[in-house]
């Protein structure tokens, strides 16, 4: 999931555990060559497809309008990576087409809260994980909320995505003493 609280009230925001692909970069002893760059509007539709790989999509209302205020806010934390290595995609496994020359194959989002950064709906394509293209992803996001004045670094991962909180621990990040989040509906209510 890696969601803020806010976003994450939404009672189930990804996948809980990350599905088994027998054909994973890793298996096949490869390493993508991700390039990250800020993500543009073009590449909307390569986000989704990769949320949808992911199985982040099934519970949200709307993600397409998600993305689009997230992006609004502050584009330079919605980030994605393009394996440069790779051909243009054939399908939705190994990557989709968006703004940039080669295929996305994954994406991020960030948000900063003023005191801290918190890391939202990482995915990489199935058939690119384990190839070092989520790990570049951090990498550039947590050097963009460094750059904020961020200190702390925060997400939020359903207890049973093994697969998730291997990758995370891998990185530095470490479970905190337990804590429940609460959460309301409420209508949302536009600028008059
Ligand atoms: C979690 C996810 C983003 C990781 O991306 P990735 O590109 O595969 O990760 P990387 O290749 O950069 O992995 C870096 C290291 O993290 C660890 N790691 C990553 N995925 C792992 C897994 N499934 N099991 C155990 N360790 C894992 C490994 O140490 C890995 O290094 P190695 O491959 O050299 O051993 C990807 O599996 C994914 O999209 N999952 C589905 C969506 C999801 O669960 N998102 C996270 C929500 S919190």
């Amino acid at each position: 999931m890696c969601d803020t609280p806010a976003a994450a009230s939404e009672p189930h925001d990804a996948d809980h555990d990350e599905p088994d692909h027998d054909d994973t970069a890793a298996r096949a002893g490869q390493r993508a060559e991700p390039v990250v760059r800020t993500a543009e509007a073009r590449d909307h539709p390569a986000i989704l497809d990769l949320w949808d790989a992911a199985g982040m999509l099934s519970y949200v209302a709307d993600p397409g309008g998600d993305l689009a205020r997230t992006a609004d806010a502050d584009p330079e934390l919605v980030l994605v990576a393009e394996h440069a290595g790779a051909p243009p995609p054939d399908g939705h496994e190994a990557g989709s087409s968006g703004a940039g020359e080669h295929p996305v194959v994954g994406t991020v989002l960030g948000t900063w809260d003023g005191r801290r950064g918190w890391i939202m709906r990482l995915a990489v394509a199935p058939a690119l994980r384990r190839s070092g293209v989520g790990k570049a992803l951090v990498a550039e996001l947590e050097r963009r909320l460094r750059g904020r004045g961020a200190d702390q670094i925060n997400l939020l991962v359903f207890a049973d995505n093994r697969g998730a909180l291997s990758f995370w621990q891998e990185l530095g990040y470490r479970a905190t003493a337990p804590v429940v989040l609460m959460t309301r509906r409420v209508e949302a209510c536009g600028e008059e």
